[in-house]
C-alpha cells in the first residue's frame, strides 16, 4: 500500500484532476449541512477535502476524531469562488473524497494542537509530542535545523574542522557546579560532564588542528531561567594564530550567513565594539541593547556646590548623579510622571528626579537653584531638545547604574521603542580579568581563568589585580548575551600567575587542570575562541522569549523532564554496582 503520492502541504491548481493519497493527522472536521469538510496535516502544511453527506463514505468522516492518523485518496478539484484562501499553498484546491482508512486513532487529547491560545508549560512538556505538532514548534524546530546547516556549511567551506569532544570527562568546575557520574569500574570516584569543551579546543589548538568547531551539547547545574537550560547547546569555536579581530571577523561572518539562510534578511558585517567599561556606563548593562538610545549619562560635575543638597551630598560621599533622556516624554501627565516616580522606586531608586525640557529655564527646585549657565550645562550634556524629558538619580555607582539599566529595558517597553524585528549586534570587548565573589573578597575569573590578561596590565596579576583587563568579548544581540571567548594564555607560566591571583595555588592547579598546564609546555600556538549559545541565537530569530520553545526536548526550571519523568530513582542493584547508597529516599 503506497501511503502517500504527495504531503499535505504540497498540492495547487496545477494538480488538479489528479488522483491522489495523502497520509496525516486530522486537523479538523466540519458539517456544513450537505458537505462534510476535514482538513488533513503533516509537517507540510494542510489540505482539505470533502466529501457529500448523502455519500457512503460520510459516516467515515463524522466517525474522525482530531490527531487521528488517516489515508485517503480522491480527486484534486478546484475549490469554489469564495471558498479560496490564498494564505495557504493548498488553499486553491481540495481531495474529492474516494477512500479513507485509519491508520491510527488518537486517544481524547490533553492539549489541542490547532487551538490559537498557547496550553500551560507543565502540560506542554508532559505531552511535548502533540505540543511538537503545533505550529508554532513545528516553525521553531525547522528554523533550529537551518541554523544547523548554516553553521556546518559555513565552517566547512572554510576549511575548519568538527571535532567532536568527550561527553565523560575530568571535573574541572567553570563557574556552575557540574553534573557528575559516578563510575562503576572505578568505585568512588566520578565523571563530569562538560560544561563547555573550553579545555579540550585548547588542547586541540595544541594537537595542531588550528581551525575547530563544533555544535556541541553542554551541562551545567545552576539556577534556570527563561535562557537557561540545564542542557543547552553551544556553538563552539578555536582557532590558532589569531587576534581578537580575526575571531570578531569570522563570528560576523557567521551570524551574518545565518541570518541570511534562515531569515532571508541582510545583516551588515562590522558589529560596534564597546569596551565594557563604556556598556556599563552608558547602558547600565554588560549586554546593552542597542535598538533604542535612553543611554545614561553621569552628571557629577553640576552637582559640585550646586544647593541641591540631596544630589550634592552623593557626590561627595563618592557617589553619582546619572541620568536618562527621553526623547519627546516632556509632555507626560502629572500622572504617568507619579508612575515612573514609582517604578525607579520599585527598582531600588531612592527618587527620580524628572525634568521637562522647555525653550525656557527649568521649573521646580533645579529652575530654583540652578544658575542659567548650569541650566544650559544639563541640557548640554543630555543633548535634550525642548519636548524631551530628564530623569536623575543619585546613589552608589555602580548600584544606581545597574538599576538604571534595568529601567531603560522596562521604559523601552512601556514606551514600545523596540522594533521587533531589528537585529542590533555588537561587540562587548576589554572587560575586567577578575571580579570579587558575592560577599567576600576572594577573586574569581570574570570569564574563564584560560584567558589572557592585557600585556600591559600583566604587572598589576599581583598587586592590583581588580584593574586588570582581559582579552576577552562577549556578542550581544538586542540585549542579549549570546556569545563569550577570549584569546587564550599559551604561555604555562604566566597561566599559573594567574591562577596565583585567584587563590589557585601551584598544587590545586595541578590537581585541576595538570593536563592542561603540561599540554601548554609542548609547543603551543597563541590561539583564541568562542562559544555561542546556539538556543539563544534561534529563540532571537524566531522572536521567541524562552529557549525551551526553540529545544524538542527540554527541561522544567527545576530541572525535571516533564515527558519522560527524569530525573528519576535508579535501583538498589544499580546502586550496588555503583558502590553507592543513597542515604535519605523520598
Ligand atoms: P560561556 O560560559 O560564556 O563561555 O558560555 C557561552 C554561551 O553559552 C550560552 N549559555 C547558555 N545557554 C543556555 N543555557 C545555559 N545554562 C547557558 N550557559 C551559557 C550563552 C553564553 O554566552 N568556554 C567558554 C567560551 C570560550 O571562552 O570560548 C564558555 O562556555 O549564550
Amino acid at each position: 500500500m503506497k501511503y502517500r503520492t504527495h504531503t499535505c502541504g504540497e498540492l495547487t491548481g496545477k494538480d488538479i484532476d489528479k488522483e491522489v493519497v495523502l497520509s496525516g493527522w486530522v486537523a479538523r472536521v466540519r458539517d456544513l449541512g450537505g458537505l462534510l469538510f476535514f482538513d488533513m496535516r503533516d509537517r507540510y502544511g494542510k489540505t482539505q477535502v470533502v466529501t457529500d453527506q448523502d455519500s457512503p463514505l460520510a459516516k467515515k468522516v463524522l466517525d474522525l476524531h482530531m490527531e487521528d492518523v488517516i489515508r485517503v485518496t480522491g480527486k484534486v478539484r478546484s475549490r469554489p469562488d469564495g471558498m479560496r484562501n490564498e494564505s495557504m499553498i493548498t488553499g486553491e484546491i481540495e481531495i474529492d473524497l474516494a477512500s479513507i482508512k485509519w491508520l491510527s486513532k488518537s486517544a481524547s487529547l490533553p492539549i489541542l494542537v490547532e487551538d490559537e491560545e498557547e496550553p500551560g508549560e507543565e502540560l506542554r512538556l508532559r505531552y511535548r509530542y502533540l505540543d511538537l505538532r503545533r505550529k508554532r514548534m513545528q516553525h521553531n524546530i525547522m528554523l533550529r535545523h537551518k541554523a544547523l546547516q548554516s553553521v556546518r556549511n559555513y565552517h566547512d567551506e572554510i576549511g575548519f574542522y568538527e571535532i567532536e569532544t568527550p561527553t565523560l570527562i575530568r571535573s574541572t568546575p567553570e563557574g556552575a557546579r557540574d553534573f557528575v557520574v559516578p563510575s562503576r569500574i572505578h568505585q568512588g570516584k566520578c565523571y563530569a560532564l562538560p560544561q563547555s569543551p573550553q579545555l579540550y579546543k585548547q588542547t586541540l589548538m595544541i594537537g595542531g588542528f588550528d581551525r575547530y568547531y563544533q555544535i556541541v551539547r553542554c551541562f551545567r547545574d545552576e539556577d534556570l531561567r527563561s535562557d537557561r537550560q540545564p542542557e543547552f547547546t553551544q556553538i563552539d569555536l578555536e582557532m590558532s594564530f589569531v587576534t581578537e579581530e580575526d575571531i570578531f571577523r569570522h563570528t560576523e561572518g557567521m551570524m551574518t550567513r545565518l541570518v541570511k539562510d534562515v531569515l532571508d534578511r541582510e545583516v551588515l558585517h562590522g558589529f560596534p565594539q564597546i569596551t565594557y567599561e563604556n556598556a556599563i556606563q552608558q547602558y547600565g548593562s554588560d549586554a546593552p541593547d542597542l535598538r533604542y538610545d535612553l543611554r545614561i549619562k553621569q552628571v557629577n560635575e553640576l552637582f559640585n556646590d550646586s544647593g541641591f543638597k540631596a544630589f550634592d551630598s552623593v557626590v561627595t560621599k563618592g557617589g553619582s548623579v546619572l541620568g536618562i533622556r527621553a526623547e519627546g516624554k516632556g509632555s507626560l501627565s502629572r500622572k504617568q510622571r507619579d508612575e515612573l516616580e514609582k517604578l525607579g522606586r520599585a527598582e531600588g531608586l531612592a527618587g527620580l528626579l524628572q525634568l521637562p525640557v522647555t525653550e525656557a529655564n527649568f521649573t521646580g527646585i533645579i529652575g530654583k537653584l540652578f544658575s542659567d549657565e548650569r541650566q544650559t550645562k544639563l541640557k548640554e550634556t543630555f543633548d535634550a531638545e525642548p519636548g524631551d524629558l530628564i530623569m536623575m538619580a543619585a546613589g552608589d555607582t555602580d548600584e544606581t547604574l545597574d538599576i538604571l539599566g534595568r529601567l531603560r529595558r522596562l521604559l523601552a517597553k512601556r514606551w514600545d521603542l523596540v522594533d521587533p524585528d531589528e537585529l542590533r549586534f555588537c561587540w562587548v570587548i576589554n572587560p575586567p580579568m577578575f571580579e570579587k565573589l558575592p560577599d567576600s573578597d576572594v577573586l574569581t575569573a570574570v570569564h574563564h581563568p584560560f584567558t589572557s590578561p592585557f600585556p600591559e596590565d600583566e604587572e598589576l596579576l599581583q598587586t592590583n589585580p581588580l584593574k586588570v583587563r582581559s582579552r576577552a568579548y562577549d556578542l550581544v544581540l538586542n540585549g542579549v548575551e549570546l556569545g563569550s571567548g577570549s584569546i587564550r594564555i599559551h604561555d604555562p607560566k604566566l597561566q599559573e600567575r594567574v591562577f596565583d591571583a585567584i587563590g589557585i595555588d601551584k598544587e590545586e592547579a595541578h590537581r585541576r587542570f595538570g593536563f592542561l598546564l603540561e599540554a601548554l609546555k609542548y609547543g603551543t600556538p597563541p590561539h583564541g575562541g568562542i562559544a555561542l549559545g546556539f538556543d539563544r541565537i534561534i529563540m532571537l530569530l524566531a522572536g521567541g522569549n524562552s529557549i525551551k520553545d526553540m529545544i524538542a526536548f527540554p527541561k522544567t526550571n527545576t530541572a525535571a523532564s516533564l515527558m519522560d519523568g527524569a530525573p528519576t530513582e535508579i535501583d538498589d542493584l544499580q546502586w550496588s554496582e555503583l558502590g553507592l547508597s543513597v542515604k535519605t529516599k523520598k
